[in-house]
């Protein structure tokens, strides 16, 4: 079997990023060059201070400077990497198709096609080409036909070996995986990369199978997990009309040790880069197979998800006597989830636009996302001017500074600092009636309510 030395990963972003230097931390004798056409991307993760370094991820920056100038390099020479690597990682995005064929639902592999291009091109000796990215089904059979066809006589053993980190747990769940997936055709292929991964991770959670079943089951794990968020979501409508609590209820169906606890907290919704891009992929390949009672039931989880968001919006509208013009909402936070600086999908950017069509002042602290990327998010969706977007918005480095004046507070995030806050001050402060929306039922009711605020949780 060929001896792996050198490992390229193409892709910088929040799973090449963490996810080689892990793999770099694990195996200091591979050396692993991780590359990226983005600049400024490359040069944040060459910074010399580590709290620049472009991913916010607990522990990444100890595992960095481990790693880092060792056995791992960032760069922007992507050729020359492809070149000189025996393994090359895929790790780009691959957002839902904004146009075209399947716009709105496909998976747009174009920046796949490209890598693999290019590797075709530049490579002169034999590669293991591994998928990282999270793709269709079937993806493989198309790289390995670009790959076979555009290259000079070099072989190429293509890996299906998608990447299962949350993010706010990444290193944590890189260093103590579930499992680690890795599917493919050729014998020896698969044993490098098996070799790579059992240098920490114990052979039982090394699962190997066939090419399809693995790039399917990353969309299926990802919509598997989305339907639990959904579903207790749905039920959280339900509490509200009952008087039943959603969290006693998650509770009582999560000590079933058939059920399990987790991925049932009832929430503003589901965000991020994932969940809705991979369901929206396999409600598309389901479809493109004619099975449209599959699809239609995957779709659902994102009807419930929509609803969600629109549902906790119009709750406060109706709730502030049906109009919010020209009242300040304090949004705490705006990562679509704590521990994150990522704002892909959050809940938080559908909220606040439905906010901003009633004419809303929006105020936003969130501890690890700036102003730029909250005006970036909300322009992204082009529901308004920027100018407006800008009239409306404003975005604040200190909480406290948020939440003076605000009509109601609207919790997007569930950052643990918040619990921590002096409300008594912050209800001085406020507008009165004061009010409370808790879209991650993260705050205390008791110490709330009692201070005179008028608290509404999702699903209580
Ligand atoms: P990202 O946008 O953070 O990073 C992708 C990077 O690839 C970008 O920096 C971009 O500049 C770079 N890139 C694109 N085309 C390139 C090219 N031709 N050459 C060099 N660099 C190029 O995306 P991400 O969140 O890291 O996700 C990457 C893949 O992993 C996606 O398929 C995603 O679905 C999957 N995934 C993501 C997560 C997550 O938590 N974010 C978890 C599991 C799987
Ligand atoms: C997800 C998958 O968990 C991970 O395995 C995959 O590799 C990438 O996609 P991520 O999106 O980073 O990870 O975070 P995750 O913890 O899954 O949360 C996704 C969203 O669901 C967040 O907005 C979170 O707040 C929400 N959520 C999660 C809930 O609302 N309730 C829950 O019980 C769990």
């Amino acid at each position: 079997m060929k001896q792996i030395k050198k490992i390229t990963c193409i892709g910088a972003g929040y799973v090449g990023g963490p996810t080689m230097s892990v793999i770099a931390q694990k195996n200091p004798h591979i050396q692993v060059t991780v590359v990226d056409i983005n600049q400024e991307r490359i040069a944040a993760w060459n910074d010399a201070d580590l709290s620049k370094l472009p991913i916010y991820e607990k522990g990444l920056d100890a595992v960095v400077a481990e790693a880092r100038g060792r056995n791992l390099f960032f760069d922007t020479d992507v050729d020359k990497a492809i070149e000189e690597a025996d393994m090359i990682f895929i790790s780009v995005n691959t957002p839902t198709k904004t146009y075209g064929k399947g716009k709105g639902q496909a998976a747009d592999l174009k920046f796949i096609e490209l890598c693999a291009r290019q590797i075709a091109e530049v490579a002169k000796d034999d590669k293991i080409v591994v998928e990282k990215s999270t793709l269709p089904v079937r993806t493989a059979e198309a790289l390995k036909s670009i790959l076979d066809n555009t290259s000079s006589g070099v072989n190429f053993h293509v890996l299906s070996n998608p990447e299962f980190l949350a993010e706010g747990t990444a290193i944590t769940d890189l260093h103590n995986p579930d499992r680690v997936l890795i599917g493919g055709e050729n014998a020896e292929a698969i044993e490098a990369l098996v070799n790579i991964y059992a240098s920490w991770v114990p052979n039982d959670r090394i699962l190997t199978t066939n090419l399809w079943s693995s790039e399917l089951s990353k969309l299926v794990a990802n919509a598997f997990l989305a339907q639990r968020v959904s579903s207790i979501n749905a039920v959280s409508e339900l509490c509200e009309a009952t008087g039943a609590n959603v969290d006693e209820v998650a509770k009582a169906v999560g000590m079933d040790s058939r059920i399990g606890p987790k991925f049932l907290k009832a929430s503003v919704g589901f965000g991020g880069s994932c969940f809705q891009k991979d369901i929206l992929n396999l409600v598309y390949i389901a479809r493109s197979y004619n099975l449209h009672a599959v699809a239609d039931y995957w779709e659902q989880v994102i009807v419930m998800n929509d609803h969600q968001k629109t549902r906790f919006a119009e709750k406060i509208i109706q709730t502030m006597y049906n109009t919010v013009n020209g009242k300040q909402v304090a949004f705490l936070g705006w990562a679509f989830k704590k521990d994150t600086n990522d704002t892909r999908e959050s809940a938080a950017i559908y909220v606040a636009d439905h906010l901003l069509d009633e004419e809303a002042e929006v105020v936003v602290y969130d501890p690890k996302v700036s102003a730029t990327q909250v005006y970036k998010d909300l322009d992204y969706l082009g529901t308004r001017t920027p100018g407006a977007n800008r009239r409306l918005v404003k975005v604040v480095d200190d909480p406290y500074e948020a939440l003076n004046g605000a009509h109601a507070i609207a919790v997007l995030t569930e950052w643990e600092a918040f619990k921590t806050y002096d409300w008594a001050r912050i209800k001085e402060g406020m507008k009165k009636p004061a009010f409370v929306f808790d879209g991650r039922k993260l705050l205390d009711r008791k110490q709330l309510e009692e201070l005179g605020f008028k608290y509404y949780a999702i699903g209580e």
